[in-house]
């Protein structure tokens, strides 16, 4: 899969300015810092489309990227930092219920979290919110070079049974570092363009 126009149509602090039009959108989330926007860059084959930063939070307002005019990718700010203010997460949750409750052109929940740590709470609310409105759900664990050969197996298997995954809820190992998953994901994500509800 190669992507020719990638851009960040807008950076959106609130649901007014999310973008017209009706292109798919896929949302991507995850705790700070496991590497969402690293993903984006990956997958695309960019640099610096998406911010990588070694500050947990950098990204805190929805991002939504045009992917050659066929889908959106939406990049949601990482939850679950240690500075996040209370007032912070109160708007987080408000954002993200307004647009799974109002975003028609949702198709797609890409959870993006660490493959050597437990997921959170917040994942498995973030997912929750994508089974109640049947979006496609498929979950990528990161940074699977930082692994060891013999720890694969297990991290994969416990985020599987922590986020009680289903048959039709993928897991797919992952790592900007090695580019590896790239065709994997993109196998996910055309899944889900197809996918007419
Ligand atoms: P927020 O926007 O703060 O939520 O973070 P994020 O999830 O977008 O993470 P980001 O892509 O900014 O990456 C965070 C850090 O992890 C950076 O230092 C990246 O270089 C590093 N990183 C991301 N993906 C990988 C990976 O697959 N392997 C390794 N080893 N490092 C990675
Ligand atoms: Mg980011």
């Amino acid at each position: 899969m190669e992507v020719k126009n990638p851009y960040l149509v807008i950076s959106a602090p609130d649901s007014k300015s999310w973008p017209e039009g009706d292109l798919p959108e896929i949302v991507m989330a995850g705790r700070s810092n496991v590497g969402k926007s690293s993903l984006i860059n990956t997958i695309t084959r960019r640099k610096n489309l998406a911010y990588v930063g070694n500050t947990p939070g950098k990204t805190r307002l929805l991002n939504f990227f045009n992917i050659d005019d066929r889908f959106m990718l939406v990049d949601v700010p990482g939850y679950g930092y240690a500075n996040a203010s209370k007032q912070m997460l109160i708007k987080f949750g408000e954002m993200m219920e307004e647009y799974f409750g109002e975003r028609q052109q949702k198709r797609g929940l890409l959870i993006i979290v660490d493959s050597r740590h437990k997921p959170s709470v917040d994942d498995l609310t973030m997912i929750e919110y994508a089974r109640y409105h049947k979006m496609k759900l498929a979950v990528v664990a990161t940074k699977i070079d930082k692994l060891k050969r013999n720890e694969v197996k297990k991290c994969l298997d416990k985020i599987k049974t922590t986020l009680e995954l289903t048959e039709d809820e993928v897991l797919i190992p992952f790592s900007s570092e090695k580019r590896q998953g790239i065709d994997r994901v993109w196998q996910v994500i055309d899944e889900m363009l197809m996918d007419k509800e």
